[in-house]
């Protein structure tokens, strides 16, 4: 049966939550693969409006969801995210939830480190989520990270703790911090692993499990693209890989169960955090489109800087991740407008460019060229077919696919789950 494993195709925020939550109601599984409590996902069902961080989305529905190997855990945001999740009537047990129990943890230490470096960065910062998620990573691919498995054996913890106080020392020292309290965060991890180990279990081996019985598996991608760290607009991305050849290193399943690619796509581009933005607007143009589409951060609550749909970064997004269809969302923001403008390419030192060079001077120098189409004054908001979607907005679609080198599978016009045009079911074999 196949498997969907859902990636942003952007900077992240491109509406993958009702996305993942549409599709969650009919798969059998949902894994977080990549990232941690720095995603933010909206899910509007009915009346009821979930935030999620760090839970997969199919808890919501009650569907098996996983936390894999390749997420960074902070066992203290997702012990929060349930107590109010669960003060929202959602039910969370070991039936429907576990998490790997080789995964990397973010402690508070990871935390203090990303804002005293964000701080001391001044203009040049990433513009990070504070969340710890970076310096959590490190520790991980440094060999010197605790992991959940590790709850289980705090009394013979001391090599490793040696090994991460060591490291966390020096870097503290550097900024005029004191020592990591080694007692303060033992104590800490006491407190929290009875909590967290009640849901460790090895995943890749009910993965595994509940693949081979046919089961639907959903992946939940975090952020997007252009955020990854391979791929996106180093160094201003997140700590983890976003593409979705992740879906099967930080799930512990292999690379065929990723399935269908959907690609989620936002009708314009937005960012938040530092870094370069080739068709930013810093006009009334832009402010219309971020105010139309509310575009503040679900975690951090920071303004989103916003512009025109780029072509480019998302064929590429496409070509990278292996996407076999997008989902368009928030259509319905580009409504009203006399005319829309789409980038088709870059002109950087005379050169024309048909993709994002790597390096962030490039980056940040070159110049969109557009080609515009006109608008539509209908709205489209709430559209469920093509009928419903004034021609204009048509001609927009077939443009930015044909642009993208890339099918649109599902087009969304609302926050609200029904919403939504199917061309391509990707759950259909
Ligand atoms: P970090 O992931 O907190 O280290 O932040 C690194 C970069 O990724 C910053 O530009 C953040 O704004 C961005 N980022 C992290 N998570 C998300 C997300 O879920 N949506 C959009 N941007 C994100």
């Amino acid at each position: 049966m196949a498997n969907v494993t859902v990636i942003g195709a952007q900077w992240g925020d491109e509406g993958k939550g009702k996305i993942v939550d549409w599709l969650a109601e009919r798969a059998d599984a949902v894994v977080r693969f990549q990232g941690g409590h720095n995603a933010g996902h909206t899910l509007v069902v009915g009346e009821n409006v979930y935030k999620l961080s760090l839970l997969p989305s199919g808890i919501v529905t009650g569907t098996l969801s996983i936390i894999g190997n390749g997420v960074v855990l902070d066992p203290w945001a997702l012990r929060d995210e349930m107590v109010k999740l669960r003060g929202q009537g959602v039910s969370i047990t070991t039936e429907n939830f576990a998490l790997a129990d080789n995964c990397a943890l973010i402690l508070p230490i990871h935390r203090d480190l990303d804002g005293l470096r964000e701080t001391a960065a001044g203009s040049g910062k990433i513009g990070t989520t504070g969340r710890g998620i970076g310096p959590a990573y490190e520790d991980k691919v440094g060999r010197r990270a605790i992991r959940v498995c590790d709850l289980a054996h705090l009394d013979a913890l001391d090599a490793q703790l040696n090994r991460l106080c060591a490291h966390h020392d020096a870097l503290r020292a550097g900024f005029g911090e004191p020592p990591v309290d080694r007692a303060r965060l033992i104590a800490d991890l006491k407190d929290i692993a009875p909590f967290v180990l009640e849901y460790a279990e090895p995943v890749w081996r009910r993965l595994n499990k509940v693949r081979k019985a046919g089961a639907r598996i959903l992946f939940e991608g975090a952020q997007g693209v252009l955020l990854d760290v391979d791929h996106g607009t180093y160094p201003f991305v997140t700590s983890s890989n976003t593409v979705s050849g992740t879906a099967a290193s930080g799930s512990g399943l292999g690379p065929s169960a990723a399935g269908f690619v959907l690609g989620i796509v936002k009708a314009y581009t937005t960012r938040v955090g530092s870094g370069p933005f080739p068709t930013e607007l810093e006009d009334e143009t832009g402010q219309r489109l971020g105010e139309r589409g509310h575009e503040f951060g679900t975690v951090t609550g920071r303004k989103r800087r916003c512009g025109w749909f780029d072509a480019v970064i998302v064929r590429q997004s496409c070509a990278v991740s292996g996407v076999t269809g997008i989902a368009l969302t928030k259509l319905d923001v580009l409504d009203g407008f006399d005319t829309i403008k789409i980038c088709t390419g870059y002109r950087l030192n005379g050169k024309v460019y048909d993709y994002l060079p790597a390096h962030a001077a490039d980056q940040a120098a070159v110049e969109p060229i557009y080609e515009e189409m006109p608008g539509w004054q209908e709205t489209t908001a709430g559209a469920r077919s093509w009928a419903d979607l004034p021609a204009q907005a048509i001609k927009y679609i077939s443009r930015v696919q044909e642009l993208i080198e890339t099918p649109v599978a599902l087009v969304s016009t609302s926050p609200q789950r029904e919403d939504t045009i199917l061309v391509r079911d990707p759950f259909a074999d």
